[in-house]
């Protein structure tokens, strides 16, 4: 393990398996509809493509970038769209999928917005929240994991654009980030 990791989080089996819960749920929910699933890049981008294969439902996917957070650990409070999606989400039901939940500003604001745009409906999974963190009054509709007030990093998470490919992922000791 590297060096800079506390311990390993989640496995890669803790992982498959909670993914393969989230895609029954959401093919029970989506069943005879055609959703449209967003992937908030980069951090969602494994969870994601893992998602979307293991789901029954026919899908359309698209993609978004967005920022918080700089290099930092803490999220600025306003999220920047620094990729917008291709597709029209105009009477789509829309499901958004994020990597983790920690202050919801992410969240929040793009609900509004796709909701603003015209959406049918939005639905948002997510595969860690960090509920103790919250600032903004919104929770995710489906969790695979929550966790505690810890900074962890791969399967898509990355501290400063790093550890996005690890298969697992691992708590970062404080000493790393609080420097
Ligand atoms: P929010 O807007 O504060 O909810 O921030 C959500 C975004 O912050 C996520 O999509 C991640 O990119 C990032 N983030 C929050 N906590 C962590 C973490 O523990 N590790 C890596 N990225 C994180
Ligand atoms: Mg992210």
């Amino acid at each position: 393990m590297n060096e800079n990791f506390q311990c390993v989080y989640l496995s890669e089996e803790q992982i498959k398996e909670k993914v393969k819960e989230a895609a029954v749920w959401l093919d029970n929910r989506f069943a005879g509809k055609n959703p449209l699933c967003i992937s908030v890049l980069k951090g969602s981008v494994m969870f994601f493509c893992d998602l979307v294969r293991a789901m029954k439902t026919p899908v359309q996917i698209d993609f978004m970038t967005i920022s918080s957070y700089g290099s930092s650990t803490q999220s600025s409070g306003m999220p920047k769209i620094l990729m917008d999606l291709s597709e029209s989400v105009e009477g789509r039901d829309v499901i958004l999928v994020e990597d983790i939940i920690d202050s919801g500003n992410t969240l929040l604001k793009l609900r509004d917005l796709l909701l603003g745009r015209g959406a049918k409906s939005f639905t948002s999974v997510t595969l860690l929240d960090k509920p103790s963190r919250r600032k903004a009054d919104i929770k995710p509709d489906f969790s695979c994991f929550e966790i505690a007030d810890e900074f962890i990093v791969g399967y898509g998470l990355d501290y400063d654009q790093q550890y996005r490919n690890l298969p697992y992922i691992a708590i970062l000791k404080r000493e790393v980030y609080e420097k």
